[in-house]
């Protein structure tokens, strides 16, 4: 580590000069990179080294020596020790902001795109939006804690009623806390991989305030008296659906293959917009819906349908996007790997009356091979991947298919630029507008829209 000029464990002063892709703070030390998270635009601050690497170093936020007028103080009170929140201590409109330039510079330094975003759609109210979570389970002192583990780390922190769940769900947490503590729970180590209750999913309808709970052990026995569901049950009659789930994996995966209905309904009923959606407890469905309500309308904007179009909506998940696009297109493939969630969204096609959306099993790869061989017109294709991006062999599709317009949905700014250079390496499509919508306050996770045309 001779030659870098900072040194592990020693403390720099520098000033943040930019932010990084999950809006960390970027400063330079003799145009070495550090990245520190916690630190805003502009400040003076001293950090401490933590990680040096070959072109960069990670350090923690010692002292802010001179702060930027948008910080505030974090409102939660485990907020430095827990980490799933990034961005409680920058004002919202900053964020905002923040999140508009993470994209602007990932689509030119990554992208080589020269486009301003428009400004972020942010929330009314920021807090409480999150219909879904994991909590761990712990046992301290002979007490049953649930909460999450510091990012990056098995360190285990209390939830404390944090603020991104409703108080409804906060409420439900201590309730199985109490409860559980009554209980011979073993609470499983992720370390030793020892003991059997893994964590707790609870999924949420916001507007409705159903609750699914899905309890994850490691062995096949529950761990605990079933008869504390029938009181759980009168207490928050808003639970209308338990499960198990067996998950023996020895890696922090959350979810196992088999799940056991152990009382109530096998789905949970939820709505973006006017449309309502049956979700199962593994199906992805978007963890904000007040802003995914938004994004599938601006999507609608952009595709500006007539009625005649023909639309492909690849990775469709449980037809979210796909049902919305349908109302106004002549009709709409569904591409779907996931076999639940498939299934999902055929049950939501005839929830809501839809009888031009064709669903296809499988990965989005195949499918759009076999389109292009067909010969089949399309006018827009809709890509919606998980953080890693779009395969290059979809794209090399996506461009043969030769819709019109291309619809790219986005939860990752650096895969969205590598793939949008490869969309217009050729100048067949041009990207006209991109568009961030923060389904994710107070966390670093930037979704945007970028439309293209050809
Ligand atoms: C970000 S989600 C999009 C969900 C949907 N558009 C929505 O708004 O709810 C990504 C989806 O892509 C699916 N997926 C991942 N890889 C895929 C592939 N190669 N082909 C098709 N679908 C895939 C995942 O199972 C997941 O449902």
């Amino acid at each position: 580590m001779k030659d870098k000029p900072v040194r592990l464990e020693e403390d720099y002063e520098l000033i943040i000069s930019s932010y990084s892709h999950q809006g960390e703070g970027i400063g330079r030390i003799d145009n070495f990179t550090v990245f520190i998270p916690g630190a805003i635009l502009g400040e003076r601050v001293k950090v401490k080294i933590k990680e040096v690497k070959k072109n960069f170093a990670r350090g923690q936020l010692e002292e802010v020596i001179l702060a930027s007028p948008h910080r505030i103080k974090p409102l939660c009170p485990v907020y430095s020790l827990c980490g799933g929140c990034h961005l409680q201590h920058m004002a919202y409109e900053k964020q905002l902001e923040m999140k508009q330039d993470i994209i602007e510079n990932a689509l030119e330094r990554i992208g080589n795109q020269n486009i301003k975003a428009l400004p972020t759609i942010g929330m009314k109210d920021p807090w409480r939006y999150r219909n879904k979570g994991y909590f761990q389970v712990n046992r301290k002192k002979g007490r049953v804690q649930l909460g999450f583990y510091k990012a990056g780390t098995y360190d285990f922190v209390p939830a404390g009623g944090c603020l991104l769940f409703s108080l409804q769900i906060n409420k439900l947490v201590g309730y199985l806390e109490d409860q559980l503590s009554l209980q011979k729970v073993v609470a499983y180590n992720n370390k030793t991989r020892e003991g059997n209750l893994r964590n707790i999913l609870i999924r949420e309808n916001k507007s409705t305030a159903e609750i699914m709970l899905v309890f994850i052990t490691k062995e096949d026995i529950l761990g605990f008296d079933q008869n504390i569901l029938n009181d759980l049950f009168r207490t928050f009659p808003q639970v209308v659906s338990i499960y198990q789930n067996i998950n023996r994996s020895p890696k922090a995966v959350l979810l196992g293959k088999n799940f056991r209905l152990l009382k109530g309904e096998p789905d949970l009923e939820d709505a973006i917009g006017p449309f309502k959606f049956k979700i199962s407890p593994q199906s992805f469905f978007q963890v904000n819906v007040e802003q995914a309500e938004i994004l599938n309308e601006k999507v609608l904007e952009y595709a500006n349908l007539s009625g005649e179009e023909t639309v492909i909506d690849s990775y469709c998940g449980t037809a979210a996007i796909s049902i919305y696009a349908a109302k106004q297109a002549k009709k709409v493939y569904g591409i779907e790997v996931e076999k639940s969630a498939v299934r999902d969204a055929k049950i939501n096609c005839e929830l809501n009356g839809i009888s031009n959306l064709k669903l296809f099993s499988g990965k989005a790869e195949e499918w759009l091979y076999r389109w292009r061989r067909s010969g089949e017109e399309v006018h827009l294709v809709i890509v919606d991947p998980p953080r890693r991006g779009c395969s290059s062999k979809v794209l090399k599709e996506v461009i043969k298919i030769k819709p019109k317009k291309i619809i790219y949905v986005s939860c990752n700014p650096a895969t969205l630029a590598r793939d949008l250079k490869y969309l217009t390496k050729d100048d067949d499509y041009k990207l006209k507008k991109v568009l961030p919508v923060d389904m994710f306050p107070q966390t670093g996770h930037v979704e945007c829209i970028a439309y293209l045309e050809r």
